[in-house]
């Protein structure tokens, strides 16, 4: 995954906006970071294990014209120091920052070169290194006999420039009073600049001290569009909240508040009756996105009588003869940017299928990607487990299943009014904090909720956790259920009330004790009770995951893990 960032400039100190870059880049991958510089034309460079304030302590001080900076999220070796970039490459004369996966890297290892890390950086540097001619022509050569994704920034002894690439993984630059700055998201450039240009694929970038200028795959000069900053949300702080996850979880009322009023409001252009002339939809995601497309596609099927299914963007990638013309393709994804999400959107798009992206991040890769765009208006989302960004999701999924079922949004409109958030007692708090062992069970809608909740407590407080169905109990999980295990039972739907019972008295007569989490009352014991708030069902996937994203939070506070940050996680994706 990993983010890049790198800056020159004529006027100023480029290594402190480099270093505030890659902190706002950290979601990205925190595992390690690195910065690399030109020093009376020799090349050097620093890196640090962990957080950028590691690296912060090593480079006070420092000052350089120009620049390149990464932080990392482990794929090909150990976390380490050698594993961290830049690498350069065994003559010096190249220093390189990538953003993605160099898939044939063992192909292209030289036996004439020591490899001093286990990345396929290195080699990427050492075969940019190999190749003759101008540094441009050097790394056109490079890329072309890469396979894999990259976003790269090299820098090449003896020249004062910076050298771009990119391949599958995002890159921005953006140019200004004598700065330019380039970066894996645009957010970067929000404090010092009004635009920036978004690099496509297998397009390449020059930078100097007063410009950019832009190549194609055959090195000829071309002129770039430019993107207006102005209207994009890229502010995020911690609002007095101790954690960004806290805080997102606050939100979630406001930001559905916000997808309300912009989707209802007269500026409103999305074309819906566009939408309405297909007959089967195929959800694709992964992670929590995955989970509202579950949802998604319950709404199309019982609002509006399509015909939907789900796909992981993992395995949808490499399934067979699944597709079809009037079929449209949904990817559902916070940042637009996740790997598999991307390659699944590049297929459809290559068989010339029609797509809609619902993205939480305007100029993402994604909506550059689809024919249609929906988007989600939760906000800025920082910490890594994704919470408003979710609930988000599965409400503009109920307005757009609404909209092509031409059904009245009344309801929905009172319910972005009156959803609020509840706290989670103290009592319930402490009544979970005992177990260890904890499942979630659940069925239809409750059921997705299910593995979301699980999800939240696996990714934060690193609890063993499963979601499973409900009636999938007994053929297997059962065997599991002893004293020492919690089961949490989400039962939102009147009509399954009695089959969740069920279940309850199945993990109950094996010892188990059980949390309910239900609107309703149950006509059996349970452990504790998680009281929610009454909306139509529909609605209920976003009411009941509020307090199992407050339970997996307290859970993990408790248990001293920095929520935001979890370990060998990263918030964006870019790699398969
Ligand atoms: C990572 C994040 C998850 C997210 C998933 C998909 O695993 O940690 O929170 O759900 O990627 O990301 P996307 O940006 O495509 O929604």
């Amino acid at each position: 995954m990993c983010g890049i960032c790198a800056g020159i400039s004529e006027k100023i100190n480029i290594i402190q906006d480099v270093v505030s870059g890659l902190k706002k880049l950290d979601y990205r991958g925190y595992d390690s970071c690195g910065i690399g510089y030109i020093d009376e034309k020799q090349i050097k460079v620093v890196k640090a294990v962990g957080q950028i304030k590691n690296l912060e302590k090593k480079i006070q001080n420092l000052e350089a014209k120009i620049a390149i900076g990464h932080t990392r999220w482990a794929t090909h070796g150990i976390v380490s120091e050698e594993n961290s970039h830049p690498h350069i490459s065994q003559d010096g004369k190249v220093c390189l920052v990538h953003n993605g996966i160099i898939e044939n890297y063992e192909n292209l290892k030289s036996k004439e070169v020591v490899y001093y890390s286990q990345t396929d950086t290195e080699v990427f540097a050492n075969l940019i290194a190999q190749q003759q001619g101008e540094p441009l022509s050097k790394l056109r050569m490079a890329c072309q006999k890469v396979v894999g994704s990259f976003a790269v920034a090299v820098l090449f002894e003896g020249h004062d420039e910076i050298y771009l690439a990119k391949r599958s993984s995002p890159l921005a630059v953006a140019v200004e009073n004598g700065v330019v700055l380039a970066s894996s998201d645009i957010s970067v450039f929000a404090e010092k600049f009004k635009s920036c240009y978004i690099l496509d694929d297998d397009e390449f970038c020059v930078l100097n001290s007063k410009n950019a200028i832009f190549f194609d795959k055959n090195g000829k000069k071309i002129e770039k569009n430019c993107v207006f900053l102005k209207n994009y949300d890229f502010f995020a702080d911690k609002n007095n909240e101790k954690y960004f996850m806290l805080k997102e979880i606050k939100e979630q009322p406001m930001a559905i508040r916000k997808t309300y009023f912009e989707y209802f409001s007269k500026e409103n252009k999305l074309d819906f009756e566009l939408l309405k002339k297909f007959k089967r939809f195929h959800f694709v995601a992964c992670g929590t996105a995955y989970h509202s497309c579950l949802i998604g596609a319950k709404y199309l099927k019982e609002i509006c009588g399509k015909d939907a299914q789900v796909s992981l963007a993992s395995e949808f990638r490499y399934e067979k003869n699944i597709y079809s013309k009037r079929c449209l393709y949904i990817f559902v994804s916070q940042s637009g940017e996740t790997a598999d999400t991307l390659a699944c959107a590049k297929m459809i798009k290559d068989k010339g299928y029609k797509s809609l992206a619902v993205t939480n991040v305007p100029y993402c890769s994604l909506n550059n990607m689809c024919d249609f765009v929906l988007p989600t208006f939760a906000g800025k989302e920082i910490a890594v487990a994704s919470t408003k960004a979710y609930t988000c999701q599965i409400f503009t999924l109920l307005i757009f299943a609404q909209m092509l079922a031409n059904k009245s949004c009344e309801h929905i409109k009172k319910f972005a009014l009156d959803f609020k958030i509840q706290n989670l007692r103290e009592d319930v708090l402490q009544f979970i904090f005992q177990f260890k062992k904890i499942f979630f069970v659940g069925r239809g809608q409750d059921y997705v909720t299910s593995l979301e909740g699980a999800l939240k407590l696996k990714e934060i407080a690193y609890l063993n956790c499963l979601g499973i169905a409900g009636g999938e109990l007994k053929h297997g999980t059962l065997a599991l259920v002893d004293e020492e295990t919690l089961v949490i039972a989400i039962s939102t739907q009147k009509g399954l009330k009695e089959k969740m019972e069920n279940c309850i008295e199945e993990v109950r007569a094996r010892g188990g004790k059980v949390l309910l989490v239900s609107q309703f009352e149950h006509n059996v014991k349970v452990d504790c009770k998680i009281v929610l708030p009454d909306f139509k069902e529909d609605f209920m996937p976003i009411i009941s995951v509020v307090p199992l994203q407050l339970l997996a939070l307290n859970f993990c506070l408790k248990l001293g893990y920095n929520p935001d940050k979890p370990r060998n996680l990263a918030k964006s994706v870019t790699v398969e």
